[in-house]
């Protein structure tokens, strides 16, 4: 089986983040998204992967690089626009072949590893499979009936008046059968290519699609809420280890993660937490479900439920952050400069919260 993982897209809830970068390029507990993705599928014994990617497909390039680091082979695919999902299976074909494939939103975040759900596709004779989980608000996914057999009868996106609750996560698994059905759909509504009417044109052509419901968390980080939730389940999960210094003035209570070369001064670390290498938490307070990436600096501060990105400064800010994804080389800091005043420079469709 080869794996296929799109990681174009624009990326519209996230701004301004993605603005400047890949949505699925920013960290969970200090891992990036699509990192985790190609993980998932490694575990899988899955070895070719293709990279669907976009408008930051040089981004993501220099992020991931050959696979080496994985020990996997890394093909990309550029998109030249984001044309929707089966969009990117479609141009997929040359490195897929005839050969049987998972397909991975980069985007998407799920616990516990998918190598059963992975080889019992590959041995199987059904021509696809896909990934659903019970949700309470079906109307915001697309949503799975399912025939007597406990095979798929109707996918409908977005549903007003949904008629069951198995959403589609970001995890699906096709043969040779879906070149036929990227070939036959028309773009929607939206003008995108929708995967799900590729599944349903397999269901309507007699083609077996199977369906496997997930019982863990899932999550689509495509705004900063389920980012934030996301890196709370992650850190949860996350063993802690100690690679970092930590002085006699502070103390970490919990599961903390310090990695190398990180600094922690006269603090308090309250977790799950993690604070990447080179970062330096001086005279503050980082609470419960706080990721701060590398190389920053916080100082006399306190911050709480948060995911900090590389190179930014938090600096004697009176008041806790909390609920906050900051980005990369961001500097937050007080200022004695009269008159008394906030003073901004924010990047277009920021969004923020004074007290
Ligand atoms: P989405 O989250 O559906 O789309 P998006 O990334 O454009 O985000 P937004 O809605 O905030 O504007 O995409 C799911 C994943 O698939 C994501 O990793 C991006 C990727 N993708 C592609 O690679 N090509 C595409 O044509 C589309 C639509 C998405």
């Amino acid at each position: 089986m080869k794996g296929l993982i799109l990681s174009g897209g624009k990326g519209t809830r996230l701004r301004p983040i993605t603005y400047t970068s890949a949505k699925q390029l920013v960290p969970v507990a200090n891992k990036p998204v699509l990192f985790r993705v190609i993980e998932a599928l490694k575990d899988a014994g899955i070895n070719d992967i293709g990279i669907v990617i976009g408008d930051t497909g040089n981004e993501v390039r220099s992020a991931v690089g050959d696979g080496s680091r994985w020990n996997v082979n890394i093909t990309y695919i550029p998109q030249e626009a984001p044309l929707g999902l089966a969009h990117a299976v479609k141009i997929s074909r040359d490195f897929i072949g005839d050969e049987r494939f998972a397909l991975f939103l980069g985007d998407n975040c799920i616990e516990g590893g998918v190598s059963k759900l992975l080889n019992g596709f590959a041995a199987s004779d059904w021509n696809a499979q896909i990934v659903l989980k019970e949700v309470v608000n079906p109307q915001q996914y697309g949503v799975a009936e399912l025939k007597h057999d406990g095979s798929i009868e109707r996918l409908t996106e977005k549903p007003r008046t949904p008629r069951s609750n198995l959403a589609l996560v970001g995890i699906y698994m096709f043969d040779q059968h879906i070149w036929e059905a990227v070939e036959a759909i028309k773009p929607s509504w939206r003008g995108e290519l929708e995967i799900t009417d590729a599944i349903q044109w397999l269901v309507e052509h007699g083609y077996r699609v199977y369906p496997y419901v997930h019982n863990g968390w899932w999550i689509d980080t495509g705004k900063r809420a389920d980012m934030l939730d996301a890196n709370r389940l992650v850190l949860e999960e996350l063993e802690p280890r100690i690679e970092g210094y930590v002085d006699r003035d502070s103390q970490l209570v919990g599961k903390v993660t310090i990695e190398a070369g990180a600094e922690i001064i006269n603090s308090v670390i309250r977790g799950p937490a993690i604070i990447g290498e080179h970062t330096r938490i001086v005279n503050s307070y980082v609470g419960p479900f706080t990721s701060i990436y590398h190389h920053c600096q916080i100082e006399e501060s306190e911050i709480e439920h948060s995911i900090v990105l590389e190179h930014s400064e938090i600096v004697r800010i009176p008041h806790r952050i909390e609920d906050s994804l900051i980005g990369r080389n961001v500097q937050i800091h007080t200022s004695p400069m009269k008159p008394k005043a906030y003073r901004l420079m924010l990047g277009d469709n920021s969004d923020i919260g004074l007290l």
